[in-house]
């Protein structure tokens, strides 16, 4: 495994496990633990999750596991989010009726008081990384980056961080944290160029911030789908893959990988045979012209 020096109080595997998805795994805490063990044993050490995923349940349950066995989480670097809401709004009409009310929230008191809350679910002691869930049209920078600087302050968070920003918001925050920003984790893969387009990766290098790369593989549909972007990049997948001996899979992280900015993958499986797929992704080595085969694959992009 390749580890990324973040700063002197962080350290990231180059691939990370992600567990959005854990509550449809239907795990017990016993199964849990040891897929964590599973991850550790691979030099899988950071681990990303949110308050939002299941709706607080994920990191409920991925504390239990941390609570039973503190050793797990003294051997891991734990990420989580903060700032999307939904919560049972006011009663309404005949009182029996409950709006499920999703929103943003990065209030000041909220963010002070999510963090505090995600550390109780976690049973983690402190946060590695904290991170502004999604670009919120109500957030003052100002008031989001006092809360975040004393977050870290107080030692409950090591370094702050953004996910889905673009470059102005990105800024907006940053310049407020006095530069302190270490991470945007963004949706990245040959079916989404959100972030080429609008210069974020232009920005995140000038700046040296590793992205995290959520749904690397668009979710499993690159592998699942029949529409005709997903199809395209499979297929391009596999006939590099042929030439380099190993799994489609295993290609498009390499890709991934392959970027100047030092991506740090997010990989949403259950399974750890995938995640091995991702770990032998380091020892691929793309030429330089099989990046842009797959860059145009779905067609979106053209050389000129
Ligand atoms: N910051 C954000 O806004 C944000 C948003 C979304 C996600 N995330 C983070 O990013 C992580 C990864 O995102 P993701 O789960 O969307 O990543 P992903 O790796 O693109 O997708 C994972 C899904 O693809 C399936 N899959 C993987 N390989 C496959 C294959 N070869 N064939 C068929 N299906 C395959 C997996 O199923 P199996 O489990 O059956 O393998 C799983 O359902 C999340 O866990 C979360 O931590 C962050």
């Amino acid at each position: 495994m390749e580890y990324v020096k973040i700063t002197e109080n962080l350290t990231m595997s180059r691939i990370i496990q992600g567990f959005w998805r854990l509550t449809d795994w239907n795990w017990d805490t016993e199964t849990l633990a040891e897929f964590m063990r599973g991850c550790i044993a691979r030099g899988v050490t950071t681990f990303d999750t949110a308050e939002i995923y299941g709706n607080t349940v994920c990191e409920t349950e991925m504390g239990k596991v941390f609570e039973k066995y503190p050793e797990i989480r003294e051997k891991i670097q734990l990420v989580t989010k903060t700032g999307i809401k939904k919560i049972a709004g006011m009663p309404y009409g005949d009182g029996k009726v409950v709006k499920i009310a999703k929103h943003y929230d990065t209030r000041y008191e909220t963010i002070k008081q999510a963090c505090r809350d995600s550390i109780e679910r976690l049973h983690c002691g402190y946060i590695d990384l904290y991170l502004i869930h999604r670009e919120d049209p109500l957030l003052d920078p100002h008031a989001a980056a006092k809360a975040l600087l004393e977050l870290k302050a107080e030692g409950l968070v090591k370094e702050i961080g953004v996910s889905n920003f673009d470059p102005f918001k990105f800024n907006a925050l940053n310049n407020c944290t006095g530069g302190q920003l270490v991470a945007n984790q963004i949706e990245f893969n040959p079916t989404c160029y959100e972030h080429i387009n609008s210069g974020m990766l232009d920005l995140l290098l000038e700046k040296q911030i590793h992205p995290m790369i959520w749904s690397p593989l668009a979710g499993g549909k690159i592998f699942t789908s029949d529409e005709e972007p997903y199809a395209k990049v499979r297929a391009v997948l596999e006939e590099i893959a042929e030439r380099h001996n190993t799994s489609p899979e295993t290609i498009l992280y390499a890709w991934i990988l392959y970027h100047p900015v030092g991506m740090l993958p997010l990989v949403g499986s259950n399974k750890l045979h995938r995640l091995d797929n991702a770990i032998a992704a380091l020892d691929v080595k793309l030429e330089h012209w099989e990046w842009y085969e797959i860059y145009l694959a779905t067609g979106e992009k053209r050389m000129r």
